[in-house]
């Protein structure tokens, strides 16, 4: 239990992660737009799945909660009387734009102080090719509003690797007439795809591509949602750096396309391994097994970023407790989410005393560090709360984080359920 010759405590105990982000997003969407009743069974309860459901109430939809399951009505999509609200929630924005292009009517869309600061001209500029009008702020900014109707499809070369611009091109192209193809530069996640022909849809798919035909029809279905590997990586990470620990993590999805996080802990030396996976609903899910070592430093770029995209920040923890150097580029994404968590993690980890350098595309870190106590801006951003206060717990130093409150967003019980690991 030794690091830089200091002793840290280890974890045990058993961890079932909160239900997937983006497959609550997509179950209720979805099932907005499908023939009949969906039932989305372990829905992640969040503040950013609040927004997509209260989005989709907005637009007439009727959600009901029966004991912990979601019954969904479908096929009632209107012009909606009130704005829609997607307070914190890109994926919330990005995923309505593709509906609202596709919705004969006009809608106007907002979003909380971080999401009106977020780009939306990479949902907008195709969604107009394919005949949707849209009337946002000065270079592609919510609030927006979006007139529908009369789509034809089209070819989308994507600039960059984008669940959600992809996930929203998709969902036009139900709508619109003839074939949508979009292509993207690496693979990103893939849940609205697999979802899709979950739900009926036939797709035509390869690594890098995704076809829709327009004017199919989907049928209700019942969804359980598995636990979120992006939630889970908080407590792996916290096991794998500290020797002596050992955790199992319930019911985790197993998607490639998201588990790129899995990959690189194993590269830097991470003992983990991957039990009882099981097929749920197009979803690969299983068990996690993990083991604390010392870990050691690696590369991460290219075609790998995309499938561990919400992991950098919790990934920079590992570096900044393992032995040597880890390159992070080609993340320049990372400028654009809730914020820009290169400066977050750069500024944070500066301030504890971590050997860290900040590129255009990413960030250098040098390891093991010796930490100082700290009081740390999260920036309101719930990965970037959640990543220091595993550095502080995984290296027993004091870091006070100005808002904890942000957690909400993807993972409400995220205290607690940490606490119970020590
Ligand atoms: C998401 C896609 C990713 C990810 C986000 C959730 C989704 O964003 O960072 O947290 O559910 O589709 P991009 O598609 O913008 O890369």
């Amino acid at each position: 239990m030794h690091r830089s010759g200091e002793v840290y405590m280890a974890i045990h105990g058993e961890i079932i992660p909160p239900p997937d982000k983006s497959i609550s997003h997509r179950a209720f969407i979805l099932g907005a737009l499908a023939k009949g009743v969906t039932t989305v069974r372990n829905a992640l309860e969040s503040e950013d799945i609040k927004n997509t459901r209260s989005a989709l109430s907005t637009l007439g939809v009727d959600i009901q909660k029966e004991g912990n399951i979601y019954r969904v009505q479908g096929s009632q999509v209107k012009e909606p009387l009130q704005v829609i609200d997607a307070g914190n929630s890109g994926t919330t924005a990005r995923l309505m734009c593709g509906i609202l292009a596709g919705l004969d009517g006009i809608t106007t869309i907002t979003g909380d102080r971080s999401l009106v600061q977020r780009p939306m001209a990479r949902v907008i500029k195709p969604l107009e090719l394919m005949g949707a009008r849209f009337m946002a702020r000065k270079g592609g900014y919510l609030p927006m509003a979006v007139k529908g109707g009369n789509l034809r499809g089209i070819f989308h070369p994507m600039e960059v690797a984008s669940a959600q611009v992809k996930s929203a091109m998709l969902l036009a192209g139900l709508h619109a007439e003839g074939q949508t193809t979009v292509n993207e530069p690496s693979p990103s996640r893939d849940h609205t795809e697999r979802m899709l022909g979950y739900f009926g849809a036939v797709l035509s798919l390869s690594s890098k591509s995704a076809t829709i035909i327009g004017g199919q029809k989907l049928e209700a279905r019942d969804i359980t949602v598995p636990g979120d590997p992006s939630s889970a990586a908080f407590p792996v990470v916290w096991a794998a750096t500290v020797p002596g620990s050992e955790i199992l993590v319930h019911d985790v999805c197993l998607n490639t396309t998201r588990t790129g996080y899995l990959a690189v802990l194993k590269r830097m030396g991470a003992q983990i391994e991957t039990v009882n996976v099981q097929d749920r609903a197009g979803e690969p899910v299983g068990d996690l097994v993990v083991h604390g070592s010392e870990l050691k430093g690696t590369t991460i770029t290219g075609d790998e970023i995309p499938t561990l995209i919400d992991e950098i920040p919790i990934l920079v923890v590992a570096a900044a407790l393992a032995t040597g150097t880890t390159v992070i580029t080609n993340a320049k994404e990372l400028r654009v989410k809730e914020t820009d968590r290169i400066v977050a993690m750069v500024k944070g980890l500066s301030q504890l005393g971590v050997q860290v350098e900040e590129l255009d595309d990413g960030l250098i870190v040098k390891g093991p560090a010796r930490l100082s106590s700290g009081n740390i801006s999260t920036f309101s951003d719930h990965r970037i709360a959640m990543s220091f206060y595993i550095l502080s717990k995984a290296s027993d130093i004091d870091i006070q984080l100005d808002d904890r409150k942000c957690v909400d967003i993807s993972y409400p019980a995220f205290f607690e359920d940490m606490v119970k690991l020590i």
